[in-house]
């Protein structure tokens, strides 16, 4: 019978006799005595051998290797001096074994060491072939339990003193516009017909208000086949809610004390009320994005008034043709970017090109205050005019300012790429620093070139602001987005409830009232039937799960994730199915492999 866990004895089980369950992380030979690193989910306790202390256990120790599973009943032993280890929670005490017992032993060669240290980096596609071994390290065992207690956190503040009822919907269902392509399936029993995986549960929560529901959540898993990155995987997870006859303010007020709840309980920091809050307008004009790390400034600078009427070509076509002109200035560039790194060929430029600029044009402060430039602009730019981009961006000696012109969605997409890279290769980034910010005022719609006609920037059922119901294509939307350090960890909004005004933001998009009446007409017969004013908000909990471990990927935090080309390595999925499955689903495949 198990006392404890490996990780739970400290100086107060001295002289105890205890047992325990766990796996071999190391074993060590000193000269006749064993130490035995044992490891279960908890952590670690150090287990110590001998023929003269432990005569019972010594032939038991000596034959265990990395990895065996063994059950260990021993004393607790106060370490000696030398040996105390302030890294280790069970450092203080040791544990003689009297008794060993091997539960399993490993058959095959690991494919990587279990108990390898984090500065040793294991390659990711064998950790995740092997994930159950992965999972056995200690760095990933606790982001498992960090994501339980994060749900922990939300399930009770949402339960207990919210009053939040957590309601499961269809994950077999029809597909929901959140911008991304649906994972599809055939339905056999409906041949030519196909379901799709929710990209969310939007359409089910909110005809939940319709329901009277009135306070709504679920832990949900989302399905969406986009790009995958760091922060994106094909199926993830959302805390998704949503709440009737609430106003922008109160959710947001909610939310706040619902996210500083997760931060006291998990983390045991009091974050400041209320969170900081940016318009998406602001966010765009000052740092080039809607989801701004703000735990540092190289805050962007327009300066396209200025430069309209200059003799620079470049710069005074790119502001009469509705173009901006902004400029990413950085204090102490002038030292370590050199002139290579911004022209074609540096890696500088390689960052700007890759968000679509076409150049990168600069002023360099040079330490006796006189100003440095390249070709066109020196000679086309008045002394007034530099004078006052010097006095805008607050320039001073060894300074380098970096222009961005063009589209505005352009420029701000190269000068927020690189405002980040600089900051990171500059070290300004204080990993400390717990920014958490609203962006609100979003616009409901922004233009889709490729498919010429305007989208929805959240998604469709996300109401206008009511001021600016007069002209809905440039309306702002009652959304609201939380951005942690720079990463999207939420978003949400108030949702439309009236038949018509839903009836008008489809026409917007581009859906004709049949296609409208096709896709979404329970939704909007729903409406008719006395629809609640509600509104709610989804966070990405992996993201969240990342930033809370300190992770870089939230492939760190998910027990079993999918590879950059959505693969799962463990499974082998997707794999192929047998014709007669095919045939059963009315399906066949077009698809020749390459010989
Ligand atoms: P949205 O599409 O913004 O909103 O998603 C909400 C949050 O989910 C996270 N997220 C992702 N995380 C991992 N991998 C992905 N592929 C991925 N896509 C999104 C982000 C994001 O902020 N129904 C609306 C919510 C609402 O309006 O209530 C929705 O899904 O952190």
């Amino acid at each position: 019978m198990r006392t404890h866990y490996c990780g739970e004895l400290r100086k107060e089980h001295i002289g105890e006799t205890v047992t325990f369950y766990g796996w071999v992380d190391r074993r060590r030979d000193h000269g006749g005595v064993i130490f035995l690193d044992l490891r279960d989910r908890s952590g670690i306790v150090q287990i110590v051998s001998d023929p003269q202390r432990t005569p019972d256990s010594y032939e038991q120790a000596n034959a265990l290797r990395n990895e065996y599973v063994v059950e260990i009943t021993g004393r607790v032993t106060e370490r000696p001096e030398e040996s105390l280890n302030p890294r280790l929670p069970t450092g203080e005490i040791e544990v003689y074994a009297d008794r060993i017992q091997l539960l399993n032993a490993v058959r095959k060669q690991l494919p990587f060491q279990v108990s390898i240290t984090d500065s040793e980096t294991v390659r990711e596609d064998l950790r995740l072939k092997y994930r159950y071994l992965d999972l056995r390290r200690e760095r990933m065992a606790q982001n498992l339990q960090l994501r339980h207690q994060i749900v922990k956190a939300m399930r009770r503040y949402l339960e207990d003193l919210e009053g939040f009822i957590e309601v499961e919907t269809p994950i077999l269902t029809r597909s929901t516009p959140e911008g991304a392509r649906d994972y599809i399936l055939p339905s056999r029993v409906n041949p030519g017909e196909w379901f799709a995986l929710p990209q969310s549960p939007q359409l089910f929560k909110q005809l939940l208000m319709v329901s009277g529901l009135d306070r709504y959540y679920q832990i949900a898993r989302c399905f969406r086949d986009e790009d995958l990155r760091a922060d994106r995987q094909p199926e993830f997870t959302q805390l998704d809610m949503e709440m009737s006859f609430m106003s922008q303010e109160e959710i947001i007020e909610l939310n706040e004390k619902l996210v500083c709840h997760i931060f006291k309980t998990v983390k045991g920091i009091e974050l400041q009320r209320p969170f900081p809050r940016l318009t998406y307008a602001e966010g765009m004009e000052r740092y080039g994005s809607d989801k701004p790390d703000t735990r540092y400034g190289l805050e962007l600078v327009n300066v396209s008034d200025i430069v309209k009427d200059s003799n620079f070509k470049v710069f005074r076509d790119t502001v009469i043709n509705g173009g901006v002109v902004k400029i990413l200035p950085i204090p102490n560039g002038n030292e370590v970017i050199s002139n290579v790194r911004i022209k074609p060929g540096g890696d500088l430029f390689k960052e700007a090109s890759e968000a679509g600029a076409k150049g990168l044009a600069y002023i360099r402060v040079r330490d006796d205050g006189e100003i440095d430039t390249i070709g066109a602009i020196k000679d086309n730019l008045s002394a007034e005019q530099k004078q006052e981009i010097l006095r805008r961006t607050d320039a001073k000696a060894g300074h380098l300012l970096l222009f961005g012109a063009g589209d505005a969605a352009t420029v701000n997409k190269t000068l927020d790429r690189l405002r980040q890279v600089i900051a990171k290769e500059f070290g300004l980034i204080d990993s400390e620093k717990i920014n958490l910010l609203w962006i609100t005022d979003f616009p409901m719609f922004e233009w889709n070139a490729g498919e010429k006609r305007l989208e929805a920037l959240h998604h469709p059922f996300t109401a206008p602001h009511p001021d600016d119901l007069s002209d809905l294509k440039t309306a702002r939307a009652q959304a609201y987005d939380l951005v942690l350090n720079g990463v999207e960890v939420g978003g949400g909004s108030l949702r439309i409830y009236q038949r018509e005004i839903q009836q008008q933001v489809f026409e917007a998009i581009g859906l004709s009232p049949e296609e409208a009446q096709n896709k979404f007409g329970f939704l909007l017969e729903a409406f008719e039937y006395g629809t609640p004013p509600h509104g709610g908000i989804a966070y990405g909990l992996d993201r969240l799960v990342m930033l809370l471990a300190g992770e870089e990927s939230i492939r760190d935090v998910i027990a079993f994730p999918k590879t950059q080309q959505a693969r799962c390595l463990l499974t082998d999925a997707p794999s192929g199915v047998d014709v007669k499955q095919l045939k059963e689903l009315y399906v066949a495949s077009t698809y020749k492999p390459k010989s």
